[in-house]
Order: C-alpha cells, then structure tokens, then sequence
C-alpha cells in the first residue's frame, strides 16, 4: 500500500466518523496492514524517531525537570508530566503548590510527536505553540520567556550546554526548542501490540479478543492510525447526551473545539485521545471523571457507539487496551 493510499483511507475513515460516528467496515479476518483496498487503522510505533539531536534532546530533559522554569521555582513540567506516571500525574485536575488547577485532566506528553494537534480541544497546532501555553499560564509555569532566559543565563554549565547544543546559544528560540526537541523523543515503541502487528509475537488470547472487540464495536473508527487516537476531533456523546447524564455544571474545559471555532457544531468536540499507554494514565477524560480503565471503557461504548459493552467483553478491550503500553528509553514503562 503507497503512502496516498493509507492518507486517503485514512480520510476515508475520518469522513465516516464525523458523519455517522459508527463502526467502520473493513476486513478483520485478514491482518490490517496486507489490505490494499481497505485502510490500516492502526499502525506500530517506528521504533525510533529520526532527526533528534541527542544534544538537544538532553538538554530539553534537564529543563524539563527543572523547576527554575517556574516563576516561582516550586515547578517543573515533570510534576504534571511525570515520566514514571505515564507522561501525566494520576490526578483528576492538578494540584500544586500556589496554582489553580489547571481546567482540564493532564493528558500524557508521551507520543505527542504523533499527534495532529494538541490539548483536549486541539487549539495548538504545535508542540511549540502548546509550551509557550504552559509556561505562561498560571496554573503551570507562570513564567515569561524572558524571566527564564534571566534565570538560567546566571547558570554558566546551562550557557555552555546551549552553546554546544545550539549555533545561537542561549535564547527563547533554542529554549523552546530545546523543551519541543525533547517532547517529541518521548516515544513509547515496542508495545505488545506493536510487536504483534510487527509478526513478533501473538498476542494472548483475551488480548486478541478485545483486540477483535476494539474494531467490531467501532472504537477503530476514532482510535487509529499510529497513535491509536491523536489524528481527528469527534464530539463526546455521540450516541447521548454525556453533559446532562454527569450532572454537574459544564466549565470551560467541557467546550470543546467551540471554545476555539465559537461554532455551534464544535460544541463538546475534541481532539480524539491516543490509547497508548492508556493503561498508566487514569483518571480519563478531559474532565477526569472516570477512575477506572474498565469505567472509560464502559462510557465510551454508551455514549460514542450507543452500546452497553458485557462486563467480559469490557475486559477483554481492556486487556488489549494494557497491550498498547510500551518501552520509555528502551525500558518498559
Ligand atoms: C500544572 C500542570 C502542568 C504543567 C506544570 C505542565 N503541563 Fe503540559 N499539559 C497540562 C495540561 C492540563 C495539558 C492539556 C491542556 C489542555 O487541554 O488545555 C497539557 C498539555 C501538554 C502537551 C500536549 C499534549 C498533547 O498531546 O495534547 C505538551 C507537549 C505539554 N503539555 C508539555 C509541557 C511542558 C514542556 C511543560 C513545562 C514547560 C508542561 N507541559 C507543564 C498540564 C501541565
Ligand atoms: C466517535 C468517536 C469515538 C469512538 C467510537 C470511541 N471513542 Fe474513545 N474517545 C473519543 C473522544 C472524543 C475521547 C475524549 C473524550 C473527552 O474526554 O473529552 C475519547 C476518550 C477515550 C478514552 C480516555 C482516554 C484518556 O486519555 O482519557 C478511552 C480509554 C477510550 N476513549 C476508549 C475507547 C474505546 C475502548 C472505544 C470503543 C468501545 C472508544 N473509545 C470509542 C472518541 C471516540
């Protein structure tokens, strides 16, 4: 299969999405990835990202964990962003020290690289766009790019780093890239699942089995592609109305894409989340509310698919969903 051909598969299953927000059609008795005609809805993970500098990869690290970033110093990406937490921090909403929380549960920053944008509501077009946002704001960061560049200009090992990192050195560009560079180096490869579309490995047989759930259900239909998610909006309640039956007051953060557009249809559309590592981020949704794996699973069947999934059938996806965890560094997170 060309390249064209899976985009415009891939528009193909977009366009049906949006439309009917039912399951897809496509041949699952045959592996997705020999079809010509059909498209592959999910893909593995490349086993490294091309292109990164090491140098700057390590640099954006350091920054990452360190906590001078903060206007205050109390903070650093990594405390919503932990790395042993699945790229997010177990919370419902943040909560640090001297901040509001932020409106809306901390996504993973792992496989961001694969997104087509970013937030819940898909407003940044890049990782760039999405930091200046984080370091700005004052439930993260609550810095300016000029406070931190005073900050670490006092540091002359943070100087000579930039120097050997960057022509420029030290400036907000090489900072923000430096943050961006090691964003997108936080992949996760080498999933059982992506072992398994690899032909390394068969998977267990529940596995297997909400592997075939995944796709007969529908979830295929907004999940897909490299990251399982991460490359279309869809509106949250499809099939009801998810707003009313929550029962508490709708915020900011449930807007959706109308919050960036102000059109009525983008009212409680949103960026369609990636599933990997799904299993090491709960709570889910943007609003945080389910605790549970099996409870995200059992919500999306009711409100995107009109179904109420067997509590077998719920684990079984589940199973499968555990089966998209991968490796940080060469480690298995
Ligand atoms: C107080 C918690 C908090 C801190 C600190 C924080 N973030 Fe975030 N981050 C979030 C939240 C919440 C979102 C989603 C924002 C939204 O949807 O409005 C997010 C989103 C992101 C995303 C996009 C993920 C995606 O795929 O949509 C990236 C990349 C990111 N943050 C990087 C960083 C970096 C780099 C820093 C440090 C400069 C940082 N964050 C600090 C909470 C935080
Ligand atoms: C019509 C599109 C659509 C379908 C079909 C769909 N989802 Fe989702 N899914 C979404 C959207 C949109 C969100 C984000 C909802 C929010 O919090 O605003 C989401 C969120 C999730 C989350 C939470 C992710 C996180 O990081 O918080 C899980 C888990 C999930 N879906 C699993 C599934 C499973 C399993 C199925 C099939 C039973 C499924 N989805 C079907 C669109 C869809």
């Amino acid at each position: 299969m060309t390249l064209v051909s899976i985009a415009l598969a891939a528009l193909a299953v977009a366009a049906g999405c949006s439309t009917s927000g039912a399951s897809v059609e496509y041949d699952a008795g045959a592996p997705s990835w020999t079809l010509s005609t059909t498209p592959a809805p999910l893909s593995p993970l490349p086993e490294s990202i091309p292109g990164l500098d090491p140098r700057r990869v390590a640099l954006g690290r350091e920054l990452f964990h360190d906590k001078r970033l903060s206007g205050d110093g109390l903070v650093s990406c990594s405390d919503c962003h932990a790395l042993g937490l699945g790229g997010a921090n177990a919370q419902r909403k943040s909560s640090l020290p001297n901040r509001p929380p932020v409106g809306a549960n901390v996504p993973t920053i792992f496989n961001a690289a694969f997104n087509f944008r970013y937030a819940w509501n898909g407003r940044f077009k890049t990782v760039e766009d999405q930091i200046d946002f984080a370091l700005t704001t004052q439930s993260a960061m609550q810095n300016t790019w000029p406070g931190v560049l005073e900050v670490l200009a006092r540091d002359r090992r943070v100087i000579d780093a930039f120097k050997s990192a960057y022509p420029a050195g030290l400036t907000t560009e090489t900072t923000r890239d430096a943050l961006a560079t090691y964003a997108r180096a936080l992949s996760t490869p080498n999933a059982r699942f992506d072992r398994h579309l690899r032909g390394e490995l068969a998977l267990s047989e529940p596995e297997q089995r909400g592997y075939e759930h995944f796709r007969d259900y529908g979830c295929v239909s907004c999940h897909q592609g490299v990251n399982v998610g991460g490359n279309m909006f869809e509106r949250f309640g499809v099939m009801r109305d998810y707003f009313a039956d929550r029962g508490t007051v709708e915020v900011d953060a449930d807007l959706g894409r109308y919050s960036v557009t102000k059109n009525e249809d983008d009212r409680r559309v949103f960026r369609v989340p990636s599933l990997r590592n799904v299993a090491l981020t709960a709570p889910y949704f943007h609003d945080g509310s389910a605790t549970t794996l099996a409870e995200a699973i059992t919500t999306m069947g009711r409100y995107q698919l009109g179904r109420e999934i067997s509590d077998q059938d719920v684990a079984e996806i589940s199973a499968f969903l555990h089966a998209l965890t991968g490796e940080l560094e060469g480690k298995p997170l």
